[in-house]
């Protein structure tokens, strides 16, 4: 029964390559909608994963959220890539200090034993607020190691529940709304096809400054997130997906 549960796994990782177009799709057992202990198995699944692919004196950007922090509570020392640097990917974005990027880069980076740097900014921000703070030196050179860094890992969530998560003014979520939002990842909005329908105005990492040479880590699943995950991966930023039984299921029983 083992083997077999495993090399239905095996065949859920394939067929959601397959379909996501991604390098590398990681299914754990079970359904974190339902069982708590399947976040944390991701996030176990997420620190051996990275442990593949770290080197020595890399920067690795991560967001915030409850699975990102399942990610942080499984990390062990990363003996075999010393010296690496995590950092925010972006601010706050209006987050509960538990959820927020700054709090889980510093238990990670202790856990990893390696070192961190935070961003300290208030979110969301006005124009000229976003201006002047993207210009001071200090917060500068953080905003640079964050374009920079080597790998980025960051949760996807359903568009309104992140929005009331995060509480978003009424005419922003209403915007959400209207176009249709399903998905949110780093505080950008998609609906079904894969656009943007919204964006939080923060400072850090933006979505067009992904690139190739980036491993770009999208940790999530549960059941209730397959259409959020289906829209995020629809422009197709990300390479990895590290994700649950419950959500790969829906997601290919979908269309
Ligand atoms: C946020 C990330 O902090 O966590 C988002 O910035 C993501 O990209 C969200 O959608 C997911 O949260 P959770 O708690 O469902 O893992």
């Amino acid at each position: 029964d083992f083997i077999k549960e495993v090399s239905g796994i095996r065949v859920l990782e394939k067929k959601l390559r397959e379909k996501l177009n991604l390098d590398h799709v990681v299914v754990v057992p079970g359904d974190s909608d339902e069982l708590p202990w399947v976040k944390q198995e991701m996030g176990r699944a997420c620190v051996h994963y990275l442990k593949g692919i770290l080197e020595s004196n890399n920067t690795i950007a991560i967001t915030g959220g409850t699975t990102m922090a399942a990610v942080a509570e499984m990390m062990t020392p990363l003996t075999g890539a010393p010296d690496c640097l995590f950092v925010p990917a972006r601010g706050g974005l209006g987050e509960r200090v538990e959820n927020q990027a700054n709090t889980i880069c510093v238990e990670m980076a202790r856990k990893a034993k390696g070192d961190y740097r935070l961003l300290y900014v208030p979110d969301p921000l006005s124009e000229d607020t976003y201006h002047s703070i993207t210009s001071e030196p200090s917060i500068k050179e953080i905003l640079d190691l964050i374009k920079n860094s080597d790998t980025v890992i960051h949760g996807i969530g359903n568009a309104l529940t992140m929005a009331e998560r995060r509480r978003t003014p009424p005419e922003q979520v209403e915007k959400i709304k209207q176009g249709h939002g399903v998905g949110e990842a780093f505080g950008y909005y998609f609906n079904q096809q894969g656009e943007i329908v919204h964006k939080a105005r923060t400072v850090g990492l933006q979505l067009e400054d992904l690139t190739d040479s980036q491993q770009v880590i999208a940790v999530a699943g549960g059941e209730s997130k397959a259409r959020a995950i289906a829209s995020y991966f629809k422009p197709g930023k990300s390479n990895v997906l590290i994700t649950d039984e419950g959500a790969a299921q829906k997601l290919l029983r979908e269309e």
